[in-house]
């Protein structure tokens, strides 16, 4: 049986509960809904329930592929910019949120991504896009932005003509299958009630491919084009989400931006600014306890090294947590020798194993740096449709990324508060039902 063949027996048991305000606002307008990408609250086509957990399954077999793209994601240098290369964007399109742009505000549903900096959405008369577009002509705020402009160089825009002005255009790989010419436009971006001026982005002229999300990717990375720098002052580098769980049927998660409103009790850990991977969110990693044993891990293979990149990322797009080889292996003996076999092995998960066993099946800790995040049961074991067997949901980062690199994805994050707060250099986690 091939990986993809195996993985569609799978589903994800995840328990949900009624939602409050069903694919609603809440009522404040404070928080940004978010829904997963294929969920009942999506505009987008969502598949029918069997085939629908086939799709999260699906999505978790493109990982790798994230993966490698966000190790290479090293510093430019700012004097040297690759001539439109195309950045390798693999993300995954998992959670969406609710914007408007331009005046009035259109409402675009974009992708939601910790590890991007720009963002970028499907203009009019965009060929091989989707139905829904963004229209810079009914926007009042609309404008363009010149190939000679720092923020052109800052999404590797083609070179200015030879004596001449000329609109700021890009192209991006994306999903490896899939690439995009975009220009860079700038416009009002409302979200909620806070209205970013100006807001640079991408505006997609051509799709080639399927990946592509269909209303465009928000990116809140660390770079200097990606929603927290824009908006300054405005959200003061604070941020936080809880991501539903993939299986919930009516529910919103939600994103909430600025220092307002955010929790103020919550147990953090150092946030670790990494200079050459410049984008993304990396935290302190200590170790990793299967129930009461914590795994014996060699530091090195945990440590933070700011000269290669290495440490642990938190990331909103990647779907299972992924750990460099020998740490996974060593958390993988380690469950392997607290739960009765017999194991089988589907795709990537070694340890699937009888589901009757689950009850028994340990908790899984990932210890930072100040704080300890207790998995829950749902964040930690999938289950085969038939409901047989039970797959501890973790797995090895693949071979051909380079450097110690841990992940941690966002199925282990859905049900949680997680808060970005760059201000202050650190994240914090506290469990958050938003199912
Ligand atoms: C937008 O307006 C310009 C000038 O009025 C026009 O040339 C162009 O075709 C319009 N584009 C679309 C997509 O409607
Ligand atoms: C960018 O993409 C456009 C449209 O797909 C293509 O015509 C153009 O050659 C690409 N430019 C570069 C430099 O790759
Ligand atoms: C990570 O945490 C450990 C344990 O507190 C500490 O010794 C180490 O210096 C930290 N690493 C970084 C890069 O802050």
């Amino acid at each position: 049986m091939d990986f993809t063949a195996a993985l569609l027996f799978f589903v994800l048991l995840i328990s949900s509960s009624e939602a409050l305000y069903p694919c609603g606002s809440r009522p404040d307008n404070s928080d940004l809904s978010v829904v997963p990408i294929y969920g009942k609250c999506s505009p987008f086509n969502s598949p029918k329930p069997e085939s629908w957990v086939n799709t999260i399954i699906d999505m978790a077999s493109k990982d790798p592929a994230r993966v490698k793209y966000l190790s290479s994601l090293v510093a430019q240098k700012t004097t040297k910019v690759p001539i439109a290369s195309g950045q390798q964007v693999l993300s995954i399109g998992n959670y969406v949120v609710k914007v408007k742009l331009g005046t009035p505000g259109q409402t675009m549903f974009m992708v939601l991504d910790t590890s991007n900096d720009v963002a970028w959405v499907p203009c009019s008369g965009c060929t091989g896009c989707s139905a829904t577009t963004f229209s810079p002509n009914a926007s009042s705020t609309y404008g363009s932005l010149d190939c000679s402009l720092p923020q052109c160089t800052q999404v590797r825009g083609l070179s200015c003509p030879a004596g001449g002005a000329a609109a700021c255009s890009f192209n991006q790989s994306y999903g490896g299958d899939s690439s995009f010419s975009a220009n860079l436009v700038q416009d009002s971006l409302t979200l909620a009630n806070d209205v970013v001026p100006k807001f640079a982005f991408g505006c997609i002229n051509t799709i080639s491919g399927k990946s592509v999300p269909p209303q465009g990717l928000l990116g809140l990375g660390r770079g200097p084009m990606s929603l927290l720098s824009q908006s300054g002052a405005l959200y003061s580098g604070v941020f936080s989400y809880c991501l539903p769980s993939f299986k919930s049927y009516y529910f919103s998660g939600s994103l909430k931006l600025g220092p307002v409103g955010q929790p103020k009790n919550i147990k953090t850990t150092p946030l670790l600014k990494n200079p050459h991977r410049p984008s993304l969110y990396y935290v302190n990693l200590t170790g990793v306890s299967v129930g009461r044993v914590r795994v014996p891990i060699a530091p090195e293979y945990l440590a933070f090294n700011p000269n290669i990149g290495a440490g642990t990322i938190i990331d909103s797009g990647t779907v299972v947590t992924r750990f460099f080889q020998p740490v996974y292996e060593a958390i993988r003996d380690e469950f392997v020798k607290q739960v009765k076999g017999p194991f089988a092995t589907i795709g990537v998960f070694e340890t699937c194993f009888d589901a009757s066993a689950e009850v028994e099946a340990p908790i899984i800790t990932l210890h930072f740096e100040g704080l300890s995040m207790k998995l829950p049961m749902e964040n930690s074991y999938l289950h085969t449709s038939a409901g047989s067997l039970a797959c501890l949901a973790i797995a090895p980062v693949p071979n051909n990324v380079n450097g110690a690199m841990n992940i941690i994805a966002n199925l282990q994050q859905q049900n949680h508060r997680i808060l970005f707060d760059v201000a202050n250099s650190r994240l914090g986690i506290a469990r958050e039902a938003c199912n």
